[in-house]
């Protein structure tokens, strides 16, 4: 077999190296917790020694899987087997998302816990050999307290294979500290729990670009930062919308009532675009284009090349005039959103007015919306009427997609009351 040039986090070796029944991996954005858990499972899955041995990875939402650890997991059999990955293992992404080791016939299935039903069916897991042994829980603060206890009764049973062990393991952004992860496995000591912490400041692969933002962001949202940044556990409250899910549904356009795009130019922030439906008044947000450090060339041609219609109306940052003409030369139908004083306050009161229903695929959206809050006082302890400005990049080609909706409401509404002044 080919030598394995795999690589790690010193913040990880404990870690890596515990057999404790349950691991908490908290940390900063970017700290390197999802890359190496993935490694970690497939060089533990690959080996001899733990033959027998099964993972179970579970997100809320399944559909995350694919474009989170389903894609992390393949990296790391990338980066140990190279191009030869054929001959040590079988991916497979239908009719479900699996992996398999010729090797150790050990395997890794995907899971979800959206509803009563996805619960039940964790319930019934079976694998070609051995039995479920380990389950990753990625960004576990998504899911409730009763779903983890689900999974943690699955893990029973005499295993036959004596290098064997039961284990959880979870890795999250310590979104709250009144969240039950922090009581369940950080508040209370106890012998079966490894804690670990990570910030993106030990991460020896991330990027330089990425510390610039995290920088930037320091200054702009320190409160945000401490969470995202230092991985301290964040403060609950001030958070500006709370009406969102995100949810696996059918992204066929003809199924709105009406969709257009949205729009928001950056550079050294994201340049995000969103696809934007309505039905029965609610909103459905099934596409996202989100890239740092890209210029306009290369943000045109990743939209032609994802198919981004070009007839369909696309709302775009007044400010930059420049941008939106070169979308128009390129054939999209971009226009600029008119921003009028005070708009995005209203904006909002118009977005808590409904559910926003948010597709798997549009995962910034999500983490933006997460962690979207008001500005506070911290002298008199009260948050202001102003939204923090940072990491609000998705979350503006949302305002741009849906403004002209507002609008039209609040035509008609005045027509309506101005008729009955009439009366
Ligand atoms: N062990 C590693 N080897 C190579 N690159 C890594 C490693 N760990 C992290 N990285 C790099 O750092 C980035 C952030 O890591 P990631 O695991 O996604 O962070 P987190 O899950 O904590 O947000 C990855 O996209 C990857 O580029
Ligand atoms: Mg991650």
């Amino acid at each position: 077999m080919k030598t394995v040039k795999l690589q790690f986090n010193p913040a990880f070796r404990q870690s890596n190296q515990s057999k404790h029944r349950y691991r908490a991996l908290k940390g900063s954005a970017g700290s390197g917790k999802s890359v190496n858990t993935a490694q970690d499972y497939i060089l533990k899955l690959s080996d001899m020694r733990c033959q027998g041995a099964n993972l179970l990875v579970v997100r809320k939402i399944d559909a995350s899987n694919k474009d989170s650890t389903f894609a992390e997991l393949q990296g790391a059999l990338f980066a140990i087997y190279g191009a030869d990955w054929p001959l040590y293992w079988v991916i497979r992404s239908s009719p479900s998302l699996y992996l398999e080791s010729k090797v150790t016939g050990n395997a890794i299935i995907f899971r979800g816990m959206k509803d009563a039903n996805e619960r039940e069916k964790v319930k019934s897991i079976n694998f070609p050999r051995g039995k479920l042994t380990w389950i990753w829980v990625e960004e576990a603060t998504e899911l409730l307290e009763s779903d983890v206890d689900i999974l943690d009764d699955r893990l029973r049973g005499i295993l036959d294979n004596p290098n064997l062990y039961y284990q959880m393991t979870f890795t999250f952004n310590p979104v709250s500290a009144t969240h039950w992860i922090k009581r369940k496995y950080f508040d209370y000591k106890d012998p079966d729990i490894l804690t670990c912490h990570s910030t993106y400041l030990e991460n020896r692969f991330i990027d330089e670009a990425y510390h610039r933002r995290m920088m930037r962001r320091k200054e702009q949202d320190p409160d945000g930062y401490r969470v995202y940044g230092l991985g301290e556990w964040g403060e609950l409250g001030g958070q500006i919308l709370t009406n969102f899910v995100v949810e696996d549904f059918d992204v066929n356009p003809s199924r709105f009532d009406d969709w257009q795009m949205g729009h928001d130019f950056g550079f050294n922030h994201a340049n995000a675009a969103l696809k934007v439906g309505m039905k029965d008044g609610d909103l459905y947000v099934f596409r996202e284009l989100y890239e740092h450090e890209k210029d306009m060339d290369d943000i045109i041609q990743l939209l032609k090349r994802q198919e981004w219609d070009h007839k369909r109306l696309m709302y775009c940052d007044s400010a930059e005039p420049d941008r939106i003409r070169m979308l128009r030369k390129a054939g999209f139908n971009a226009h600029a959103v008119v921003k009028g004083a005070g708009s995005v306050n209203d904006q909002i009161d118009w977005l808590k007015r409904r559910k926003i229903y948010i597709h798997p695929s549009c995962q910034n959206l999500y983490k933006e919306l997460s962690q979207w809050k008001w500005k506070k006082d911290t002298k008199k302890n009260i948050y202001l009427d102003e939204p923090v400005n940072f990491f609000d990049d998705a979350i503006a080609a949302l305002r741009y997609a849906t403004e002209s909706w507002r609008l039209q409401e609040l035509k008609l509404r005045k027509r309506r009351e101005g008729r009955k002044l009439l009366y």
